[in-house]
């Protein structure tokens, strides 16, 4: 089976999860989109409206006809679903592999169950391997830059990419992930920094993976 095959697999399932007239959160990414392609051909109409974390995933979601409205309109949220690039056994992840990061974490953070869905090579046993996201506010990158290298790691700049806040984003290569809720706590701290793409202290409730041998469940400890 390919990747794609296991993200539209584990993607089918999460639509499982949709109860009709809510309004959802939806992430970004490829595995979102097959959910998103999903849920519009499975629920149509019995979706209330969705909150989305991303001008892409807003886009494809209205191509579908799902409407898309405002955090500040919707309040809390009942379920949010989107992928990650890594995740642990504790569900802690790493995002922002495609530069959503900020507004998945506010939405997640509305949510109140978040569904991880991926293919199963994004499970690992240490975060870190997949280089970490960090939204920068473009003043602020050099100084953010040596305060990264001070934690060990090494900053490159995702080259030509301005995201949907109009920031930068940092890769932060070779970081070895063992304690993910304090590097969260640290690297929020540093003076410029919008968001880190660790979701530790919000980590995923359910985590969707498809395999070969067909979907796997994992919940949160
Ligand atoms: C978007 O910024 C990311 O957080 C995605 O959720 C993550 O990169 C997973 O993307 P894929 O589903 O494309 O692997």
């Amino acid at each position: 089976m390919t990747a794609e095959d296991k993200k539209r697999l584990a993607a089918e399932a999460a639509v499982d999860y949709v109860k009709a007239d809510s309004i959802i959160g939806v992430g970004t990414g490829s595995t979102v989109n097959h959910f998103i392609d999903l849920l519009a051909r499975k629920m149509g109409r019995d979706i209330r409206a969705a909150v989305s974390s991303s001008e892409a995933s807003s886009e494809r979601m209205i191509a579908h006809g799902i409407k898309v409205v405002d955090l500040n309109q919707a309040g809390s949220l009942d379920l949010y679903v989107d992928g990650a690039d890594e995740s642990n056994s504790s569900l802690q992840l790493i995002k922002g592999g495609g530069g959503a990061l900020t507004r998945e974490k506010i939405v997640a953070a509305a949510s109140r169950e978040f569904i991880c869905i991926a293919d199963d090579s994004k499970l690992v046993d240490t975060l870190g391997s997949f280089p970490l996201p960090v939204e920068v506010i473009p003043m602020a990158r050099e100084l953010v830059v040596t305060e990264l290298r001070e934690l060990g790691g090494d900053p490159r700049l995702r080259d030509g990419f301005v995201s949907d806040n109009g920031n930068q984003i940092l890769d932060v290569h070779g970081l070895q992930i063992d304690d993910a809720l304090s590097l969260e706590t640290r690297i929020n701290q540093v003076a410029g920094v919008v968001c880190v793409g660790l979701f530790a202290h919000r980590p995923a409730n359910l985590l969707i993976l498809g395999t070969d041998q067909g979907i796997e469940t994992l919940k949160a400890k």
